[in-house]
C-alpha cells in the first residue's frame, strides 16, 4: 500500500508500483507522423527512438504507439495481417526492441496498440477461414446465413455506417465487419481464438512492452445469437442516432469481463504488471466503471464522454463528477482530450483560442487520473485542413464534412525548415504539414513562455506534487454555493489538502476563495504570469487564465 502520508491515493486505489499506470502521464504517438528517417515521407520507428529525447525532456512516462503490425492499411494499421511482426514500412522488429530498449533507459515505458476485435481482411486466418464452410478457421470468424430474403443475418451496422455484414459470394454466407469490409470481426466465441490472443499478448509482455491500448474493447464479444439490436430513439446518444441503433446485442456483452479477466491475469504474472488501456466508446459512466471489474479486468477504460463533451465548463465538471462518483476505490479516472479520430482539442473545443487550449492543458494534467497527451497537443497543435485530394483515410473520404481523421494525423512539425524536421526536405511528407511557422518544437523549446514550456511544467510540478497524482478531487465551484456568482465563468477543484486549480474560460475576472490552507503560491500560470507570488484567502483569475495554486512548498521549475 502507499507509504506516503501526504498521498491520499490510497483512499481511493492503489498508486504503487503494481498500478504505476496511476501515477503516470501518457503520450500517445501515431508512428505514421512523428519522424521520417528513411526519406519515404513515412514515420517510422527509428524516427521514434530518434525523438526520445523530446519526450524525456518533456517529462512522460509512457508512450502509446498506434498500430505498428503488418496491415495493408485499409485503416491505417488498424486492419492487421500480422500481429506479431512490424509493418514494414514502420521498420522491423529489431527496431521495435531497439525503441522499447532506448525508451527504458530513459524511463519510459512503451505500449503498443492492440486490435483484438477484427484482423484485416489479409491476414491468413481470414483467408483460411473464408477458403470453404468447413475450413478448420472458419469459426474464428463471425459467420452466418443469409436472412430468409437473402438479406443480412440482422440489422447490425457498422461503427463506420452502412451495413455490418459482407456476403461472401463463394460460400454463400456473410461475415460480421464492425468497422470497414476489410475489417472482418474475430469470434471471441472460440477457445482457439482466446489461446490464441494469450499467445500474442505473452509475446509482446516478454519482449518488454508494458502494456496495449485496446482497440475498440467494448465490441470484442458479440452476442452468440446475433440479436436485433433496438432501434435508436431521440434519448439515445446522438451517435446512436445517427446509427439507427443501440448497440445492444454488439457491444458491452457481459462475456466481455471474461476476457478482460483473462488476460489482466496474464498481464499481473509480469513484473511490472502490464497494462490494459481499454478504448471504451461507451456514453454513460457505469458502462465504462464496469470495464475495469474489481481491479481484475482494465487498468484504465479511455472515458469519451469527457472528449466528446463540449469545452463549456458546466458540462466538463459534471462528466468529471459522475466519473469521480462511479469510479470507486477499485477504478482509476483516465483523461485526454484529443487522438487519432477526432478534431484535435485546440480546435475543436478552443476554436484556435491559445488561451484557452493552455486553460484545457492545465485542465487535463490536474484532474485525478491519468492523461493521455496525443502528440502535439504539447504545442496546442491545431487540426491541419487536409485538401480532398490529399486525404488518406477511407472513412474521412466516405463521411467528408461528417467525420475528419485525417486533420489530426499530420506530421509532427519539429522545425520550421522545409521537411519540418519531419523529414527529408523536397520530400512530400504521406499527409500534408499544418502551417510550420505557427507551431513548432524547435521554437516552442526556446521560448520559455511557450505552450510546450507549460506542459513541461506541469509534468514537472505532478512529479514533485503527490497531492497532483493521488489526492481527492472535490470541486469547489459546486460547494461554495453561498459564493456561486463569485466563480463566474470560472471552476475551481481541490486536490487533496495542497493543491487548487482555477480555471476562467470566461472574459471577467473572477476572484474565488482559496481552500488549501497557508503558504499558498502560484505554482503553475496558463499564461506564466505571476509564477511564485503568495496569495491570500483568495486569488484573482483573469479571463482566459487558468492557475494551480500548492500550499506549503515553492514553485516546480
Ligand atoms: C478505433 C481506432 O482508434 C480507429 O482508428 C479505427 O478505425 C477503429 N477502432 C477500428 O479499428
Ligand atoms: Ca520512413
Amino acid at each position: 500500500m502507499v507509504t506516503d502520508t501526504h498521498d491520499p491515493g490510497d483512499e481511493r486505489g492503489r498508486t504503487d508500483e503494481s498500478h504505476w499506470w496511476r501515477n503516470a502521464v501518457v503520450y500517445q504517438i501515431y508512428p505514421r507522423s512523428y519522424a521520417d528517417t528513411n526519406g519515404d515521407g513515412v514515420g517510422d520507428l527509428p524516427g521514434i527512438t530518434a525523438h526520445l529525447d523530446h519526450l524525456e525532456w518533456l517529462g512522460v512516462d509512457a508512450i502509446w504507439c498506434s498500430p505498428v503490425s503488418v496491415s495493408p492499411n485499409a485503416d491505417w494499421g488498424y486492419d492487421v495481417a500480422d500481429y506479431c511482426d512490424v509493418d514494414p514500412a514502420l521498420g522491423t522488429l529489431a527496431d521495435l526492441d531497439a525503441f522499447v530498449a532506448a525508451a527504458a533507459t530513459r524511463g519510459i515505458r512503451v505500449l503498443l496498440d492492440l486490435v483484438p476485435n477484427h484482423t484485416s481482411i489479409q491476414h491468413p486466418w481470414f483467408v483460411e477461414s473464408r477458403a470453404s464452410r468447413e475450413s478448420a478457421k472458419r469459426d474464428w470468424y463471425v459467420w452466418a446465413d443469409p436472412a430468409a430474403d437473402g438479406g443480412p443475418p440482422n440489422n447490425w451496422v457498422s461503427t463506420f455506417l452502412g451495413p455490418g455484414w459482407e456476403l461472401d459470394a463463394a460460400t454463400g454466407q456473410y461475415f460480421l465487419h464492425s468497422f470497414l469490409p476489410e475489417q472482418p470481426d474475430l469470434n471471441w466465441w472460440n477457445e482457439e481464438v482466446c489461446a490464441e490472443f494469450d499467445r500474442i499478448l505473452r509475446f509482446w509482455f516478454d519482449r518488454g512492452v508494458a502494456g496495449f491500448r485496446i482497440d475498440v474493447a467494448h465490441m470484442v464479444v458479440k452476442d452468440a445469437l446475433l440479436r436485433d439490436n433496438p432501434s435508436a430513439t431521440e434519448r439515445d446518444h446522438w451517435m446512436e442516432q445517427l446509427r439507427g441503433q443501440v448497440q445492444e446485442f454488439n457491444s458491452c456483452r457481459p462475456e466481455v469481463h471474461d476476457v478482460y479477466r483473462r488476460w489482466r491475469a496474464i498481464a499481473n504474472t509480469y513484473d511490472p504488471p502490464r497494462l490494459l488501456l481499454g478504448e471504451t466508446h461507451v456514453f454513460d459512466v457505469d458502462a465504462l466503471a464496469s470495464f475495469y471489474g474489481h481491479d481484475d479486468e482494465l487498468g484504465l477504460a479511455f472515458n469519451f464522454m469527457f472528449m466528446h463533451d463540449e469545452f463549456a465548463l458546466d458540462r466538463l465538471r459534471a462528466t468529471v463528477a459522475e466519473t469521480e462518483a462511479a469510479l470507486v476505490a477499485d477504478a482509476w479516472p483516465v483523461w485526454t482530450m484529443s487522438n487519432h479520430d477526432i478534431s484535435r482539442f485546440p480546435t475543436r473545443w478552443c476554436n484556435g483560442d491559445d488561451a484557452r487550449a493552455r486553460c484545457a492543458l492545465v485542465l487535463l494534467l490536474t484532474l485525478r487520473g491519468t492523461p493521455v497527451l496525443y502528440y502535439g497537443d504539447e504545442l496546442g497543435l491545431p487540426d491541419t485542413v487536409v485538401p480532398d485530394a490529399l486525404l488518406r483515410d477511407p472513412v474521412t473520404i466516405a463521411y467528408r464534412g461528417m467525420i475528419d481523421r485525417d486533420a489530426a494525423r499530420t506530421p509532427m512539425p519539429w522545425t520550421a525548415a522545409p521537411g519540418g524536421g519531419f523529414t527529408d526536405p523536397g520530400v512530400d511528407p504521406w499527409l500534408p504539414f499544418g502551417d510550420l511557422a505557427t507551431h513548432n518544437v524547435a521554437d516552442q523549446r526556446a521560448d520559455p513562455g511557450s505552450t510546450l514550456h507549460l506542459v513541461r511544467a506541469l509534468l514537472a510540478l505532478r512529479r514533485s506534487t503527490p497531492d497532483l497524482r493521488a489526492g481527492a478531487y472535490a470541486d469547489l465551484s459546486a460547494d461554495l454555493s453561498a459564493e456561486a456568482d463569485a466563480w463566474g465563468d470560472a471552476w475551481g477543484f481541490r486536490r487533496g489538502d495542497h493543491v487548487q486549480v482555477v480555471l476562467n474560460v470566461g472574459t471577467e475576472a473572477v476572484t474565488v476563495p482559496v481552500a488549501i490552507g497557508d503558504g499558498v503560491v502560484i505554482a503553475i500560470a496558463s499564461d506564466r504570469v505571476g509564477e511564485g507570488d503568495t496569495v491570500g484567502d483568495s486569488v484573482e483569475v483573469e479571463g482566459g487564465r487558468a492557475v494551480v495554486l500548492v500550499a506549503g512548498v515553492g514553485p516546480a521549475h
